[in-house]
Order: C-alpha cells, then sequence, then structure tokens
C-alpha cells in the first residue's frame, strides 16, 4: 500500500498548491492514505474548522498538527466536539499525544480504509528547543501497547535534527514510518531503516518558499535586526508542495522504499 504524507501546509499558498497537485498524484500513484500536517494552514498561524474541511475535502484521511495548533481559539471547541471513539472530522484533527493530561484533542487516530486496512496516525513533539511537553520516546512507547493496527505513522513535530534522528531509530522496526515536520525544510535523508521504519528528519513545508520558513522575509528579518515585536505575515511567492510518498507491505506493518516529493507550480 502506498502512504502520501504531506509536509506542513502554510497559509493559502500552501493550500492552493497543495490542491493543485494532489488530485492527480492520490489518484496517479494510487496513495490508499493521505495524512496532511495542517498546524500553518490558516495564514501560517493554527487551523479553523472550514480550513481542515478544505483538507479532507481534498482526500486527507488525517490531519496531523504541532505546536501551533492552539493558535486558533476555535479549534479548541472543535477538537472538544467528537468522544475518543468518534471517526468524524474533528477526531481526525490531532495533536502531539505528548501534551499535559488534560489538553484538548487526541494525539492518536486509528481508523480503516476501505480496503478494510487498519492504521493508526500518531502526533508526537519533540522537548529540544520547544516548548514543554512530556518525553515523547516514552510516550510513544506506552501508545504502541495499545495500538492494534500494523501500519502506524507518526508526525514527529520537532525543531533539533539530534532528537528525530533519535526517535527514528528507537522506533526502527516498530512503526511504518517516523517523519519529521516543524522545520519547513526538507531534508534529503529519506530511507528505510534496517528495521523497516521509513524515515526523514522534515518533510519540508509545502508553501512559499519565497519566505524565511513561511513568513514574509522582510518581517523575519525586521525580527532579527531590531529585536522588536512585529507581526508575522504569511508569504505567497514560489509555492512548493514537499511530501514523503512510502511503499509499505500491510501485512507487516513495514516500509518497503520512500520517495521524496517537492512540486512547484
Ligand atoms: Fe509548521
Ligand atoms: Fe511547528
Amino acid at each position: 500500500m502506498r502512504i502520501l504524507f504531506v509536509g506542513d501546509v502554510f497559509g493559502s499558498a500552501g493550500r492552493r498548491i497543495v490542491r493543485e497537485h494532489l488530485g492527480y498524484i492520490v489518484h496517479g500513484r494510487s496513495v490508499d492514505l493521505l495524512i496532511v500536517n495542517a498546524e500553518n494552514a490558516a495564514g501560517g498561524f493554527g487551523l479553523t474548522p472550514p480550513i481542515a474541511d478544505e483538507l479532507f475535502d481534498l482526500g486527507a484521511h488525517v490531519l496531523t498538527t504541532g505546536n501551533h495548533i492552539w493558535d486558533k481559539k476555535e479549534i479548541i471547541d472543535y477538537l472538544k466536539s467528537v468522544p475518543a471513539d468518534s471517526h468524524d472530522r474533528p477526531r481526525r484533527v490531532i495533536r502531539p499525544a505528548n501534551y499535559a493530561p488534560g489538553s484538548p484533542g487526541f494525539g492518536v487516530y486509528q481508523g480503516t480504509l476501505p480496503s478494510g486496512q487498519e492504521y493508526a496516525v500518531v502526533d508526537l513533539q519533540g522537548r529540544v528547543f520547544m516548548a514543554n511537553n512530556e518525553d515523547p520516546f516514552r510516550t510513544a512507547d506506552a501508545l504502541l501497547k495499545e495500538i492494534t493496527a500494523k501500519i502506524i505513522v507518526v508526525d514527529f513535530h520537532a525543531e533539533a535534527t539530534s532528537e528525530k534522528c533519535a526517535l527514528g531509530w528507537y522506533l526502527d522496526g516498530r512503526v511504518t514510518a517516523v517523519i519529521g515536520t516543524h522545520t519547513h525544510i526538507p531534508t534529503a535523508d529519506d530511507r528505510v531503516l534496517p528495521g523497516g521504519t521509513a524515515y526523514q528528519t522534515d518533510v519540508g513545508m509545502s508553501g512559499p518558499y519565497d519566505s524565511i520558513i513561511g513568513v514574509q522575509k522582510e518581517l523575519v528579518l525586521e525580527r532579527f535586526l531590531t529585536s522588536m515585536p512585529n507581526k508575522f505575515e504569511a508569504a505567497r511567492g514560489d509555492p512548493r508542495m514537499a511530501a514523503l510518498l512510502i511503499e509499505a507491505d500491510p501485512a507487516t506493518g513495514h516500509a518497503l522504499s520512500t520517495e521524496r516529493l517537492l512540486l512547484g507550480e
């Protein structure tokens, strides 16, 4: 089976480039499971229910997020609107599983494809150079005891390459894929680790590359040069869709191959 993981969709430019490419890739490459990181989909900061709908309408099975999940307040009631056993759209938007106990929403979604194939998607956040959250390694151990699906995709939303690489090796052979998000810079290290886990340190941003990780260059430079607070605005130029296509064996849950995608207009 084929899994397509689309990296952080950033603002309207990101949504447009993803809309442009997803249709023919999903059908042309026979993608069975489509996972999209949507933490920056609303103007670069957060996610709103209508924008989640827009991404689900493109065929996404699960939307993962990260540290920007709370930027748009309306997402809180949306995540709280469903019980754990729901399969409705709000239940298929997940936030990092290692947030404080009692945080709105869920960190894992387990579902079934039309073929009958079960899958699970896990969202975890790193701790190096990130806000306080619980240990992603031990959280993963605990979650894997509960998950029954063979196909398990982990979005590891983290800043440090070392921490991401470490989780990839830690989970090698136990999950189908560990895919890094958050830095918005695609890395050239996608591969299948010896135990059968597909790994990429960062899948990259699906958004405007004429920018500093999605934000208008001038605004980021102003902040670096003056240290004064200013309002960040999403850039629009040079949109590209960054994604990882994974071929996996549905019987074992092991990955067989990876292919990196970075597609412009
Ligand atoms: Fe992001
Ligand atoms: Fe992030």
